[in-house]
């Protein structure tokens, strides 16, 4: 057992956390649209208008703040006129990217925003810039946002939707760096520029673009970022991205259920160097920019592991354990304590794909440990991040991992704080000192299990969120972490 001390000062406010903080990105991938999210209306499984019943409730009970769509990669080859109108006559495209699969556009913009709604979470969609047109884009926004008369708007209307929908959050293309066009900064800067121009504010509804930002750390990537901020202005983007998955080799990623100790402590070391690219993104913003107005949005993280054996290359399909829960617990963390910059996160992907919050095979579906991490955050949401210290050390030799991974926050007279025992060797025990809060109650939910641990059809309640005893005395609370644990606890 090893012992920590912790502060968490209730007067020291940080930043708000914006709730998008704990958003989620869908892309149509392998069966995170279809049969993940969407079943279509024949479908036995139960479902509103073809979208999965049972995904909604779990979206709703997370209190799912955002979902980003239609991609990733796909974004900068889908065409979203495909996507409208009568599903019998939707053209059929390949899905370059992955696998190769007929994608049948039975799930586009009505679809989306219809489960957006159902959740009621706010649509986050990403427009085409590597393969699309400014005119296609500019008319995306116009059927979705204008009220008067117009082409797109006259064709809404004939596919069945009388008012338009309001959409916030636009991100203009998604990886240009990469497989959105393979452009250099100042290249993208200028197609940025010019799309932009023509995404209009219809009918009173205000876009929040989104440029697309760097994919990890080191020097060409913070360039990215410097040219970017140099030659924006907040009017022409309120958000830029950043990218950053945990793979330790791109070639052999690792299996997602079977690693050793080491592999555990590697992905780790990944996660926590997220920690050191936002803190060095946001020190080249802050040059730019040092109000604030331009927010970085993560709209992409998680770990990335082999597929599963004998599923399809091309679907990103990978078990969850709780090395996962882990790993979402200390990047949440991490994201609150960078809330001033990191205005959305979205984790990749919500169902089915990567790093899913939720699998589904058929009518059956099981919520990952990374799904009850979200959870156990939910109370995070637009909170007043607060100053929350631990005399940490390193859990593994070698490695920058700190044992303990920890944020707080309050809200509506309520303080939660939210912590990881990392090790998956040592318990620990936490003495806190709450300050300037006045708790008349606790009470503690922990998760843990074994790091390998998953939830399985065959047992898919094998992690599971349980109650958790902790001790308040005199503003002093006393709290044990089990080796690998996640710990949420509530004083009001
Ligand atoms: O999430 C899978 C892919 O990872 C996305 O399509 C892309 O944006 C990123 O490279």
């Amino acid at each position: 057992m090893k012992n920590f001390k912790m502060l968490v000062n209730a007067n020291d406010k940080t930043g708000h956390i914006n709730r998008e903080i704990y958003g989620h990105f869908s892309e149509h991938l392998g069966r995170c649209i279809y049969g993940g999210i969407y079943v279509g209306e024949d479908s036995s499984i139960p479902n509103i208008h073809g979208i999965r019943k049972d995904v909604i409730e779990a979206f709703k009970q997370i209190k799912m703040p955002v979902l980003r769509w239609p991609g990733g990669c796909f974004a900068d080859e889908y065409h979203w006129k495909d996507g409208i109108g009568d599903k019998s006559t939707r053209k059929k495209m390949v899905n370059t990217n992955w696998g190769g699969v007929v994608e049948d556009n039975s799930f586009g913009t009505h679809e989306f925003m219809e489960l957006c709604e159902l959740v009621g979470c706010e649509p986050y969609i990403a427009g085409n810039v590597g393969s699309g047109t400014v005119q296609e884009m500019a008319e995306w926004i116009e059927y979705m946002t204008f009220d008067g008369i117009s082409p797109m708007s006259e064709l809404r209307k004939k596919n069945g939707r009388e008012k338009p929908w309001k959409l916030k959050y636009f991100g203009i293309g998604n990886e240009n760096w990469g497989c959105g066009g393979n452009m250099r900064p100042e290249y993208y800067l200028d197609q940025y520029r010019q799309y932009q121009s023509y995404c209009k504010n219809y009918s009173g509804n205000e876009l929040f673009k989104v440029a697309c930002g760097p994919g990890g750390g080191g020097e060409d990537w913070y360039n990215w970022t410097q040219v970017l901020m140099k030659n924006l202005n907040p009017d022409q983007a309120k958000g830029i991205s950043f990218h950053a998955y945990n793979v330790p080799d791109w070639i052999d990623k690792g299996s997602s259920t079977e690693f050793d100790s080491n592999d555990y402590y590697t992905i780790l070391n990944l996660a926590n160097y997220v920690d050191v690219m936002l803190t060095r993104h946001t020190e080249i913003m802050n040059r730019y920019d040092p109000d604030n107005k331009i927010g970085l949005i993560m709209d992409e993280w998680g770990n990335w592991f082999n597929v599963e054996p004998g599923t399809n290359p091309g679907f990103l399909y990978q078990q969850n354990t709780m090395r996962d829960a882990i790993v979402a617990a200390m990047q949440l963390n991490i994201f609150n304590r960078h809330c001033k910059r990191v205005i959305m996160a979205n984790i990749a992907q919500v169902v089915n794909v990567l790093q899913a919050i939720i699998l589904t095979e058929g009518e059956k579906l099981v919520k990952t440990p990374t799904y009850h991490v979200f959870d156990m955050f939910k109370a995070h949401q637009d909170a007043e991040c607060v100053y929350c210290h631990t005399d940490n050390e390193n859990c593994c030799g070698g490695k920058s991992v700190p044992m303990i991974s920890s944020s707080a926050s309050v809200k509506d007279g309520v303080m939660t704080i939210t912590l990881a025992n990392c090790s998956i060797d040592d318990d620990a025990e936490l003495s806190c000192d709450i300050c300037n809060f006045d708790a008349k109650e606790v009470k503690a939910h922990i998760l843990t299990e074994d790091v390998h641990a998953c939830n399985t059809f065959e047992d898919p309640e094998k992690v599971a969120i349980k109650p958790h005893d902790v001790k308040l005395e005199n503003s002093k609370l006393t709290v044990k972490l089990p080796a690998c644990s996640v710990v949420e606890i509530t004083l009001n």
